[in-house]
């Protein structure tokens, strides 16, 4: 993929920091931390040109586009969430090139609104893990894909998370009750380490499963921007906290406090997704 294309998304997500509802800003985020993995994958995707497929869960629509412009290929980016859709389709606009490659779709994982053995593959990035019932969209999209067509899935596993020094406790027990809460709804944030078994269950044949570390070392001022966003992605969530019991007030307070203090030492952390590729029989 040209280095210019790479270089001029990063730079249209990066201004869109500002504009976009305060409820997208942590996904916006870990668009951009997560460039470098999303493009890892999709030098290895070895789309035939001509090919069509989905990315599903689309999101900006960062993956949809490199993946059209690496590979030549036609994409719809599926999202459920309309403003999601409205966002991606609105980054796509000055990208003039991809107007006939790529279409923004509104559709559910669960029921894709696609008819059986339509496409050629399917990929799906860090959605999974928040679907109720991931086995059924793992279904789906068997029945979507044309046989010997594949499917392309990353997401994430808590157990892949390195980290010294360790997060404080106050800090983690605020972690713990988001992580919760994430569950509560359906998700699951271990889900990495079942999804090739449930595809090789589905009838998918397994042919790569990949870790993708991401390391770094942080040494963050107390005004540095990422612990204010790190603060706002649990805060959002803090009347959601409340209501199931997972959190009290003082324990967010206190969980704050120590928080603060922490991630301006000097720390290394290091997190692994899963690559996983399969292909329908
Ligand atoms: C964490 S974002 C990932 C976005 C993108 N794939 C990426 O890697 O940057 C998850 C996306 O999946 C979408 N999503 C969640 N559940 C979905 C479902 N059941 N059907 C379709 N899209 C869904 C959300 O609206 C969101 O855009």
């Amino acid at each position: 993929m040209p280095n210019t294309f790479a270089e001029a998304l990063d730079a249209s997500l990066a201004n869109f920091l500002d504009s976009v509802p305060i409820r997208y800003r942590w996904l916006l985020l870990q668009t951009l931390y997560t460039a470098a993995s999303r493009r890892q994958g999709i030098a290895k995707l070895g789309i035939q040109p001509g090919s069509k497929g989905l990315d599903v869960g689309s999101g900006f629509g960062a993956m949809t586009m490199e993946i059209a412009t690496a590979w030549s290929c036609q994409i719809d980016g599926v999202d459920h969430d309309p403003t999601m859709l409205e966002m991606a389709r609105s980054l796509m606009g000055p990208m003039t090139w991809l107007q006939d490659k790529v279409r923004w779709i509104p559709g559910d994982i669960l029921a894709l609104p696609y008819p059986e053995q339509s496409q050629d593959f399917i990929c799906t990035r860090f959605v999974l893990q928040h679907v109720p019932d991931p086995k059924r969209a793992l279904q789906e999209m068997y029945r979507v894909l044309r046989p010997g067509g594949f499917v392309y899935i990353e997401d994430i596993d808590e157990g892949l998370v390195l980290q010294y020094p360790p997060a404080p406790p106050a800090w983690d027990r605020v972690l713990s009750a988001f992580s919760h809460l994430q569950q509560e709804r359906g998700g699951d944030r271990q889900i990495g380490r079942k999804i090739p078994v449930w595809l090789a269950q589905t009838g998918f044949a397994v042919h790569t499963i990949e870790p993708q570390w991401m390391a770094e070392m942080t040494h963050l001022e107390h005004n540095d921007p990422a612990i204010q966003w790190e603060i706002e992605r649990v805060a959002l969530e803090l009347d959601a906290l409340y209501a199931s019991h997972l959190l009290t007030p003082e324990e967010w307070q206190a969980g704050l406090e120590t928080f603060r203090d922490q991630v301006a030492t000097i720390a290394f952390q290091a997190n692994a997704s899963l690559q996983i590729r399969a292909h329908r029989a």
